[in-house]
């Protein structure tokens, strides 16, 4: 694997599941694979899981993982070509890329989307240039309009999940992405990379359920049954991922923050028993209540542990792929 930026990136799913869960069972026997290996984790963006799973588990592999907080600590960067520089931007991406290509051997970026230019925000401008300049492998560490390192987590953590159910063995599950209401404008990077995963993993019946206006890309969500109808979407689901995201027509509106698709026991109590899933952070009695966070179906916790996993099985794949 030269890269990870999205499911694209990746072969076989389920291998790269199995592999995670080996590193779950075993989280040091690769330990030698990142030996004189340094990874370079840049933020333009906050973060708690990200960040810390992916240094524990570069340190699981061996290697030496440095944070540089860019939006913190950084030179303003330029990324527009041509750019007369004489505004708020310090560096260009084309000076400051390269350099980090050679501190490090792999390259690891958050950036969010300005939620302000879909089409910018779309073509993932900020990440290919890191690719363009960079010369040495880049792992999204959640971009303008995906995370698949969540992504991988969620498929690992729905698997992890149906072995340890004797009713799921064996059963292609009921997986529900519901939008869930929340007071600020959120990027649609988690759903779209929920939808984009899900789907090409093939193995669940799949169905998003959000208000109107709310539709997200369809190259992610195709192949997906989308209802407005969140009761309906609901009726005997094993999994609920529960997430905000902001409109894709109205790029970036809050066109709705009706209460009443929060997620709880109620709701829960019409589906398959289902278990409850968020990226997090969540908002509490905004975008999921208290009952559900903190009751007996909640995945949360699980599923953020597991994010060590993700970031370990993409990082060996990459490892072994440097010459
Ligand atoms: N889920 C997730 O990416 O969390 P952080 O923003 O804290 O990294």
């Amino acid at each position: 694997m030269k890269q990870f930026i999205s499911v694209k990136d990746v072969t076989d799913i389920d291998a790269l599941v199995k592999q995670a869960l080996l590193y779950k069972a075993n989280p040091f026997i690769d330990k030698a694979l990142g030996a004189n290996k340094r990874i370079g984790l840049l933020f333009l963006n906050p973060s708690l899981r990200t960040r810390l799973s992916t240094q524990v588990a570069a340190q699981h592999l061996g290697m030496e993982p440095i944070v540089y907080n860019v939006d913190k600590e950084g030179w303003s960067l330029e990324f527009n070509e041509g750019a007369i520089m004489n505004g708020t931007t310090v560096e260009h991406i084309k000076d400051a890329a390269p350099i980090l290509g050679h501190y490090f051997d792999i390259l690891c970026i958050r950036t969010f989307p300005s939620l302000q230019n879909k089409e910018q925000d779309y073509s993932e401008k900020i990440i290919h240039q890191f690719i363009k300049y960079a010369g040495i492998p880049i792992v999204s560490l959640e971009s303008a309009t995906l995370h698949p390192l969540q992504s991988l987590t969620d498929i690992i953590t729905i698997q992890e999940s149906m072995a340890l159910n004797e009713n799921l063995k064996n059963k292609q599950p009921k997986i529900v992405l519901t939008w869930a209401p929340h007071i600020k404008s959120i990027p649609q990077c988690v759903s779209n990379s929920f939808s984009e995963w899900i789907n090409a993993w093939g193995a669940a019946n799949f169905v998003i359920t959000h208000p109107k206006g709310y539709e997200l890309d369809t190259q992610y969500t195709n192949g997906a049954t989308i209802t407005h109808n969140q009761d309906e979407a609901l009726k005997d689901a094993d999994f609920v991922y529960v997430k905000n995201w902001s409109s894709y027509n109205e790029y970036g509106k809050v066109l709705s923050t009706d209460a009443n698709w929060m997620l709880t026991n109620e709701k829960l109590a019409t589906t398959n028993n289902a278990k409850v899933m968020h990226c997090l952070p969540v908002r509490r009695n905004v975008e999921l209540s208290d009952e559900i966070l903190d009751g007996p179906n909640s995945l949360v916790t699980k599923e953020a542990s597991n994010r060590v996993w993700a970031a370990q099985a993409v990082l060996a794949k990459i490892l072994g792929s440097l010459s």
